[in-house]
């Protein structure tokens, strides 16, 4: 009787259980099976995560040996692949399936002599080391140990495991998502030597997070015996040091490369000349199949090579992203192919126009041209790609009209043309954007009302028009909740007239909510490859935020016509960190309500006619550290106090009829007295620790300086002058998913 025949024979003796010998006439080999079942039981099954080993796994995935059951045929089980001739176990599958408890050397998985496949990713073996017994296991050609919480030295006979095609160590050390991480797997050298010149059809080597600290240079160099085999190698966060041989560049069939977060690893690129016609056949020339190209943050200079834009628009089939933002390119732009999403070419001296032949790259999720000189028109098609998501051509010197034609449907989160030429009126389309979280339109030349038709979209987060032709009165329609996520209001620098637009000031429901709990700073968008970034006049001064704290919220009307009284409205935005109102045509007094702002950090009313007098309630707001009332019409008493102990003459310039401190006027005796001196005041204690805190280093300011920080010290700037070009080697310490999206080349 044939083996096909046994299912038919097993189901017609399934239906007469008391015939026990049926068992067997299981596939399964009776020794592997009795191996398994030891494995499973030599393990609980745990699955709070609390060290995040299962992190990558399904949400709602149980144990694969949950289904394992004596009496039942192993090769049914979950995760297990027999022979089916012999019964035995091929391949063995258990990733994720929560096993918790030490990995024993008298493991009885090392007896399962047949395994080809074995995969014990994601389980919890409680920081156990892995036995020499495993190199006995030497039909494996697939071994995945990956997040796996095995520690200490890789055992060398590990080497004897020749048949090696994808090997997975990854992501066993610990601390991974803080800047403590160590490696706790170690492969020695000799080890690696040994494994490397007899594992000759290796094909993927994921190492990450390894320490490789033993290697010498010759180490890596082992890697040329495996040119014909080796796709993918992942060395990131290994702590190399020395050289990387070139030669590793040119590996013939490697298409992804991750070498990230290695301090101390030198890369040099093959010194070739950018300007001279190839004589990189040398590397990029010569790669058939790039994917990730990242040269971004280097000294890469002067022109870009001919056969580099015809290989990225004809050879490169699957280029998904290239990054050669912050050198200092020059030229023409390099076209992007249809099929590419990330095109990020930021911070270069590139010119000319934006050639129309950009509009077959329709895919593009991210299209980063800022900072460059170019110039020529914006091709209307740019509106019209169904996932783009960032468009950001800012500080350029580009003219015409924005595109006119933004598609219902589409992704656009961040649209970003500020600093160019551009004119004309502001496109109706913009309000099909319906995902749209930030809108900087600020320095160019577009003349039109304001857009209230732009209230209705739900995510918008920031929004400036400063610095435009901008004129009319604003108002909202409050048809629905306008513009209810708001938190960057700036229109300063136009021709606005009529009163300050209360109508939409009343809805800014995100400057209303402050959470007074909030810990940890947010900042806005999420992608790891852009950070938001706006200008804005923070206490008179223009300052790029180069990360937007989602907490920060300001509001600026200034430079414009406006004319009428301060509303009273504007009392109920509670988190509002900014207010500007300097350069207006405003009159009557301060509203009591202003005191309300319990957040502001700087005021300004300058050049106005507002009139009457300060009030005291201004003294609450103490986190205020600065303050512009000057150019008014203000009269009476300076409040004393808190803050305002700390504002200089400048603060009042230009209002005859005020007096007292720090003016040189005193106030004569007929003026009254402030109602009570806020210096006695029962929390006038605790108040001066925060004044002293907020004069320095108020929480936006703080905030705002750490973004900063980390976007220069996230921009290996000083690899620069360490090596001549840097190929993915990312200094930022970033969360491993991260990783693996990112740093490869094809
Ligand atoms: C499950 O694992 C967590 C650590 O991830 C541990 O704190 C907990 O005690 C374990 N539970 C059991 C029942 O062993
Ligand atoms: C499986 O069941 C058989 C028969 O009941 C028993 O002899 C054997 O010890 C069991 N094996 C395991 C691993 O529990
Ligand atoms: C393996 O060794 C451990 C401890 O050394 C012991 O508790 C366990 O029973 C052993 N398992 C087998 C299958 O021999
Ligand atoms: C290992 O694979 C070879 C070739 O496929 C085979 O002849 C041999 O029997 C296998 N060894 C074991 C223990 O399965
Ligand atoms: C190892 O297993 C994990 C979990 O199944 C998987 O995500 C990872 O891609 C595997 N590694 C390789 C090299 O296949
Ligand atoms: C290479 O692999 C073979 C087959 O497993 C093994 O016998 C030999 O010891 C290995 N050599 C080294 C240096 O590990
Ligand atoms: C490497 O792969 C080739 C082709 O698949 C095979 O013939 C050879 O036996 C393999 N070598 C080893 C050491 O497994
Ligand atoms: C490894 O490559 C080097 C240089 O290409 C060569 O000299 C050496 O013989 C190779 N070793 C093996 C074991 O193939
Ligand atoms: C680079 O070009 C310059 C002038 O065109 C030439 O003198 C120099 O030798 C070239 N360098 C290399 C490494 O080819
Ligand atoms: C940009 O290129 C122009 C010439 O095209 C050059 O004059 C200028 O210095 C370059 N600027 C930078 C910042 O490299
Ligand atoms: C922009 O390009 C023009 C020539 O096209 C050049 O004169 C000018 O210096 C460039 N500006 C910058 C900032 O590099
Ligand atoms: C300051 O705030 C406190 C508490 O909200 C309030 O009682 C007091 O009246 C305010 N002072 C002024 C001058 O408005």
């Amino acid at each position: 009787m044939g083996w096909f025949l046994l299912p038919y024979f097993m189901s017609l003796l399934l239906h007469f259980p008391s015939y026990s010998y049926t068992l067997s006439f299981f596939l399964c080999n009776p020794h592997d099976s009795s191996a398994l079942l030891q494995f499973k039981t030599s393990f609980s099954v745990n699955t709070s995560d609390d060290n995040g080993w299962f992190r990558d796994c399904p949400s709602s995935s149980s144990s694969k040996t949950n289904s394992w059951k004596n009496g039942t045929d192993c090769c049914v089980w979950d995760g297990v692949t027999c022979d089916t001739m012999s019964g035995h176990v091929l391949a063995l599958d258990l990733s994720c399936s929560y096993l918790q408890g030490q990995f024993h050397p008298n493991s009885t998985i090392f007896s399962l002599k047949h395994l080809q496949k074995l995969n014990l990713a994601h389980n919890d073996f409680s920081l156990s080391p892995i036995h020499s017994a495993m190199g006995d296991l030497v039909n494996l050609t697939h071994l995945n140990l990956s997040s796996s919480a095995i520690t200490s030295h890789i055992p060398s006979t590990i080497s004897h495991l020749s048949k090696l095609v994808s090997l997975d160590l990854s992501e066993n050390q610990n601390g991974i998502f803080d800047s403590s991480t160590w490696n706790n797997l170690i492969l020695d050298s000799s080890t690696w030597n040994k494994l490397i010149l007899n594992a000759t059809n290796l094909s993927e080597l994921i190492l990450e997070g390894v320490d490789l600290s033993s290697f010498r240079d010759t180490s890596l160099s082992l890697l040329m015996n495996l040119s014909s085999s080796l796709v993918t190698l992942n060395l990131g966060i290994a702590k190399l040091q020395g050289n990387l041989p070139t030669d590793i560049l040119c590996l013939p069939n490697l298409q992804k490369l991750d070498l990230s977060t290695n301090e101390n690893l030198k890369v040099e690129l093959p010194k070739f000349n950018w300007s001279t016609p190839l004589r990189f056949p040398k590397f990029l020339a010569q790669v058939k199949n790039l994917i990730v190209l990242d040269l971004s943050n280097n000294n890469i200079r002067e022109q870009i090579p001919k056969w580099f834009h015809e290989k990225l628009l004809h050879s490169w089939k699957n280029i998904f992203q290239v990054d050669l933002s912050f050198n200092q390119l020059q030229g023409d732009l390099p076209i992007p192919p249809n099929g590419i999403e990330y095109f990020l070419i930021s911070n270069n001296n590139f010119t000319g126009d934006i050639s129309l032949t950009m509009c077959n790259a329709s895919s593009l999720n991210m299209l980063n041209l800022a900072h460059n000189n170019l110039t020529g028109t914006i091709p209307q098609c740019l509106g019209t790609f169904p996932s783009l998501s960032v468009l950001d051509l800012q500080m350029n010197n580009l003219f015409g009209n924005i595109p006119q034609n933004f598609s219902k449907g589409n992704d656009f989160v961040t649209i970003k043309l500020n600093g160019n030429n551009l004119e004309g009126p502001l496109p109706w389309s913009l309000a099909s954007c319906k995902f749209l979280e930030v809108l900087d339109l600020a320095d160019n030349n577009i003349e039109d009302t304001f857009p209230t038709w732009l209230e209705t979209l739900q995510q918008l987060k920031v929004l400036s028009l400063r610095s435009n032709k901008l004129h009319g009165v604003i108002t909202c329609f409050n048809t629905k909740q306008p513009f209810p996520k708001l938190r960057i209001f700036d229109v300063s620098n136009n021709n606005f007239s009529g009163p300050l637009p209360a109508s939409c000031i009343k809805n800014f429901q995100a400057m209303m909510n402050v959470s007074d709990g909030q810990t940890g700073l947010k900042y806005l968008g999420n992608d790891r490859s852009y950070n938001e970034s706006v200008v804005v006049i923070i206490k008179g001064q223009y300052m790029e935020l180069v990360r937007i704290l989602t907490t920060f919220t300001t509001i600026d009307l200034s430079n414009n016509k406006f004319e009428g009284e301060i509303p009273e409205v504007i009392g109920k935005l509670h988190s509002l960190k900014g207010l500007n109102l300097s350069h207006n045509a405003m009159a009557g007094t301060i509203p009591q309500s202003l005191g309300n702002l319990r957040n502001l950090e700087w005021l300004d009313l300058s050049w106005n006619q507002l009139a009457g007098e300060i009030p005291m309630a201004l003294a609450n707001l103490t986190f205020l550290s600065f303050l512009n009332l000057s150019q008014n019409h203000f009269e009476g008493i300076i409040p004393t106090g808190r803050q305002f102990d700390t504002f200089g003459n400048d603060s009042y310039a230009g209002n005859p009829m005020l007096c007292g401190i720090p003016l040189s006027k005193s106030c004569n005796k007929d003026e009254k007295l402030p109602p009570h001196s806020i210096h006695h005041d029962e929390e006038s204690g605790m108040f001066g620790w925060k004044a002293v805190l907020v004069g320095y280093a108020c929480g936006m300011v703080f905030g705002m300086l750490l973004g900063y920080s980390v976007l220069l010290s996230g921009k290996p700037r000083c690899l620069a002058s360490l090596v001549e070009a840097v190929l993915g080697v990312r200094v930022k310490r970033t969360n491993r998913r991260a990783h693996r999206n990112h740093g490869g080349m094809s």
